[in-house]
């Protein structure tokens, strides 16, 4: 079997769980290098996954002939220059969320990886949780009818540490986290936010507002065909990781997500009780290797990535519009593209 030759770029708390599914889980990769600033870490990851080679920088990922495809997973801000060394040596790339920070810097990366041929498939994982899968193929077989309403709610069980948003390299609220939602909302309701209403507040993290950033945000949407959207995204639930999604349609309703990950119930005198999820890398373990399996397959068979540069693109210019109806105090257009 011809596998596809694979480096990891930053190996952080993402860029770990994507080099052991390519290492461990996905048999049609080969997991060449891993590659990272901070080498130590690299080496440790190498050691760890009984893999040779770990580097420290996206060039030596690109120069090695048997990589044909690098997985971006630095933090957000230096997406795009590893996408232009990946693109100019001809790699296909997957990049995580969000594809880049600014509009500018996605068309430029959208326009290079088209001209040079280069594939990209863009990390919105919510396309590979199975009930979103699921509820994707009812609304298509035309189960509720057409979708009118597309609800979505997404809560962190905390803030990340401070220095998240101190070290300048991640996106801010809606593009680091309701970027999620954008994307899913574009691809269940087939498609684009055209406008875009969005409140932010700090209300539970003080610490934030030295950054300009939030911890809260109420957005309501339009799509282009006229059907509406409304998310919620909030940093501290303070019980654990809750991403809900409802698709309410002219026939019916489809509700996906949930918040206990075992199928255990204890009941006693005090109550009952149940567990709650409590991590992304629990919650969407099916999503994340879903998604890289997908990756790998369509790029050894020559096919077009089904998330690609062109729907992380339009997800950054509805962050970008969310965040500028925040600080105008207005609804704002969404700077879309048409596919090219
Ligand atoms: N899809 C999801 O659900 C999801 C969840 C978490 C993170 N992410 C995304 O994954 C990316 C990484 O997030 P994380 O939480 O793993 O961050 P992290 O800070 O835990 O890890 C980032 C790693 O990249 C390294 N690094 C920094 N700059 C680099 C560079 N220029 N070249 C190579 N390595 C570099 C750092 O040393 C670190 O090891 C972000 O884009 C984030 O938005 C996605």
């Amino acid at each position: 079997m011809a596998k596809l030759g694979v480096g990891v770029l930053g190996v952080g708390t993402m860029g770990k769980q994507h080099a052991y599914n390519l290492r461990h889980r996905i048999p049609e990769a080969q997991l060449i290098a891993v590659a990272d600033t901070d080498m130590q870490r690299a080496k440790v990851v190498a050691a760890e996954l009984e893999i040779e080679h770990y580097f420290n920088s996206v060039e030596a990922l690109a120069e090695r002939k048997d990589i044909d495809a690098i997985v971006v997973v630095t933090p957000a801000k230096f997406h795009g220059a590893a996408m232009k060394v990946c693109a100019n040596a001809k790699k296909d790339i997957f990049c995580e969320k969000p594809f880049t920070l600014t509009v500018e810097e996605a068309d430029e990366i959208l326009d290079l990886t088209q001209k040079v041929g280069a594939r990209v498939q863009v990390g919105h994982v919510r396309r590979y949780d199975p009930p979103n899968v699921r509820a994707k193929q009812r609304i298509e077989a035309g189960e509720i009818g057409d979708p009118v309403i597309f609800k979505s709610l997404a809560r962190d069980p905390a803030p990340p540490p401070v220095g998240y948003m101190a070290s300048g390299v991640n996106g801010m609220f809606f593009q680091d986290s309701t970027v999620h939602e954008f994307d899913l909302g574009r691809w269940i309701m087939n498609d684009e936010i055209s406008e875009i209403h969005a409140y932010g507040a700090v209300l539970v993290f003080p610490e934030i507002a030295q950054y300009n950033d939030i911890d809260t945000a109420l957005l309501n949407m339009k799509f282009s065909r006229g059907t509406l959207g409304a998310v919620e995204n909030y940093m501290q639930s303070g019980y654990g990781y809750d991403v809900r999604t409802e698709i309410v349609g002219s026939k019916g309703t489809i509700i996906t997500g949930y918040l206990q990950q075992t199928a255990e119930v204890v009941m006693t005198a005090a109550g009952s009780r149940t567990d709650v999820v409590d991590h992304f890398l629990l919650r969407f373990a099916d999503g994340y290797l879903n998604q890289m399996r997908d990756f790998v397959q369509t790029i050894l068979a020559d096919h077009p990535t089904k998330v690609d540069a062109f729907d992380g693109r339009q997800a950054v210019a509805v962050a970008a519009a969310a965040e500028r109806s925040y600080r105008e105090g207005r609804a704002v257009e969404v700077q879309n593209r048409k596919r090219p």
